[in-house]
């Protein structure tokens, strides 16, 4: 048996010294970290076990990855269970490094995890302030300036990743298009049900006009994809299977399975 640590030595071994290039999936020169935004409004439809399970596949295949919890509820952080060094009490999340006033680098707030290969910054219920912060930022200087608070907080650090994972919360605030405005490519967990997918066309048909808003005030997002990921899906189960032929016909190639 060898170690998540020792495969990920073997890979790079063999992709320098057996000239087997392809064994090693890290980018090179010239490609881009992405950014995704794993992104929502519907509570509870996958958001942070996609982020996770996601994450957790891509380290084992040798990409370097960072997770960042962008919800206060903080599941993305309670689920790495007791990370060496941290402690959300002393401001050891997100809001360190976006706050307006004397952010700290951001390379202070990463955090290893059990995984090799997946990093995280972790959130806490001080991601709230983000909110009253920017209100109280936007009547002193007005502007979208807000907006890039993510991508400047995540710019310190991406040349040490190959995809960074955005974990949003279920709601399309402030912080929510900060990371949509970061984001190069967006993944929509849905499950297959009436309900749910009647609720993200309602969070789409708003993203997209927030969007415009933004783009127009010449902020705007600059995605290389959007996607969207059926999730909990049972085939067995009739109503589900029925919603996801007709997701097909809507979204085509744009829906994940
Ligand atoms: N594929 C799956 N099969 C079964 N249960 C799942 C699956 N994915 C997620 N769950 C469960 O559904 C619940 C909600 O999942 P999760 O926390 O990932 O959703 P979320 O979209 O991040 O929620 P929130 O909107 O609160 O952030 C959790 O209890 C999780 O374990
Ligand atoms: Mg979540």
């Amino acid at each position: 048996l060898y170690s998540v640590g020792q495969v990920l030595e073997l890979r790079m071994h063999l992709a320098e010294k057996a000239r087997k290039k392809w064994i090693n999936p890290r980018r090179v020169d010239g490609e881009d970290c992405q950014i995704i935004a794993i992104t929502n409004f519907k509570g509870g439809s996958s958001k942070t076990a996609t982020t996770i399970h996601l994450g957790h596949w891509l380290a084992l295949r040798g990409y370097r990855v960072l997770a960042v919890d962008m919800d206060p509820q903080a599941s993305l952080t309670s689920l790495q269970g007791a990370l060496p060094g941290f402690d959300y009490r002393e401001g050891d999340t997100l809001y360190s490094a976006i706050r307006f006033d004397d952010p700290v680098p951001t390379e202070k707030i990463v955090h290893q995890t059990h995984i090799i290969g997946f990093d995280v910054i972790c959130a806490g219920l001080e991601l709230t302030e983000f909110e009253t912060a920017v209100t109280l930022e936007m009547r002193k200087s007005g502007g979208t300036s807000f907006l890039l608070r993510v991508s400047q907080a995540l710019e310190q650090i991406v040349d040490r990743y190959d995809i960074v994972l955005l974990d949003c919360a279920p709601s399309l605030n402030f912080l929510t298009l900060s990371s949509l405005t970061a984001a190069t490519g967006v993944l929509i967990p849905v499950p297959a049900h009436m309900l749910d997918v009647d609720s993200t066309g309602k969070f789409l048909e708003l993203a997209a006009s927030y969007m415009q808003i933004l783009d127009e005030a010449g902020a705007g997002a600059r995605w290389d994809f959007a996607k969207f990921l059926i999730t909990k899906f049972e085939a067995n189960d009739h109503p589900q299977a029925n919603m996801q032929a007709l997701m097909r016909q809507v979204f085509g190639e744009d829906l994940l399975l």
